[in-house]
């Protein structure tokens, strides 16, 4: 076993000629809650897209509990322990909130009944209003609501590591404070968390380390506690951006 869960190394990752990760080198080790903060644009998705496997990289290296996945699909990357709740949740608003945690159990394969009822249960206690919400359309469902169903989902995975792009995406500073506890709790109880956030102020407070993209690169990393009290960070990312 690796104390280094997730690598990353020298990611480059472009859309045509659009270069939106010019090289990009990162880590999470195992039981850490690391942060990525950064500008409109800096390529933070992006890396999250090849961390997942919905886009290939043009180059560079992903590993992932010691396995390389560069490139890899999806569907295989989320078999190996890793859960992504992506920008813009991407629920299936037409279908039951039940069904969409379902599909989450699914994704990760081969579960028995009674350990996907149980999974269910534990999810479910950590986000309460969900379990009124099983037979509702996830459509209906309160910008809070989805994003706390495309965690659950996400759970369901039985995820060694969640990456989670744009938690706060809309949602209002009383969803945040119920949300960030969440993931605080999820992180002591051992679940390796990657969080990209707009919201700078949010993250560094519950994150361990932060990374600062900036132009498709890292500007800089380090202890979040650290990086608080940085006056570069104070001045760009702490303040007039997100008293805007
Ligand atoms: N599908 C795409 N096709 C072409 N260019 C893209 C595509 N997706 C992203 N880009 C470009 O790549 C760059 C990085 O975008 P990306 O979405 O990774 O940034 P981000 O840091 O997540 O931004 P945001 O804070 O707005 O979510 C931007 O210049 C963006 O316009
Ligand atoms: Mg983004």
């Amino acid at each position: 076993m690796t104390d280094v869960l997730l690598k990353v190394n020298d990611l480059k990752v472009a859309y045509g000629r659009i270069e939106a990760v010019r090289s990009v080198s990162m880590e999470v080790r195992r039981g850490e809650f690391v942060g990525i903060i950064g500008s409109n644009g800096a390529g933070k998705t992006s890396v999250m897209r090849a961390i997942s496997g919905v886009k290939s990289p043009s180059a560079g290296s992903i590993t992932f509990d010691g396995v390389e996945i560069t490139g890899l699909p999806s569907h295989t990357v989320v078999a190996k322990g890793l859960a992504m709740v992506p920008e813009g949740r991407h629920i299936f608003g037409d279908q039951t909130v039940e069904d969409n945690l379902i599909l989450g159990a699914y994704l990760r394969g081969g579960r028995a009944k009674t350990q996907l009822a149980a999974d269910t249960e534990r999810v479910l206690d950590l986000f309460p209003v969900l379990r009124a919400r099983l037979p509702q359309a996830a459509g209906s469902l309160s910008g809070g609501e989805q994003q706390m169903l495309a965690i659950a989902r996400g759970l369901l995975s039985r995820p060694t590591l969640l990456i989670i792009d744009e938690l706060s995406l809309g949602l209002a500073p009383k969803i945040l404070d119920l949300l960030f506890p969440v993931l605080t709790e999820l992180n002591r109880a051992g679940l390796s968390i990657l969080l990209v956030e707009q919201m700078a102020s949010y993250a560094l407070q519950v994150t361990h380390r932060t990374y600062v993209m900036e132009n498709g690169g890292v500007l800089m990393h380090g202890d979040s506690e650290t990086l608080i009290g940085d006056p570069r960070i104070l001045d760009t990312y702490l303040g007039h951006r997100e008293a805007s």
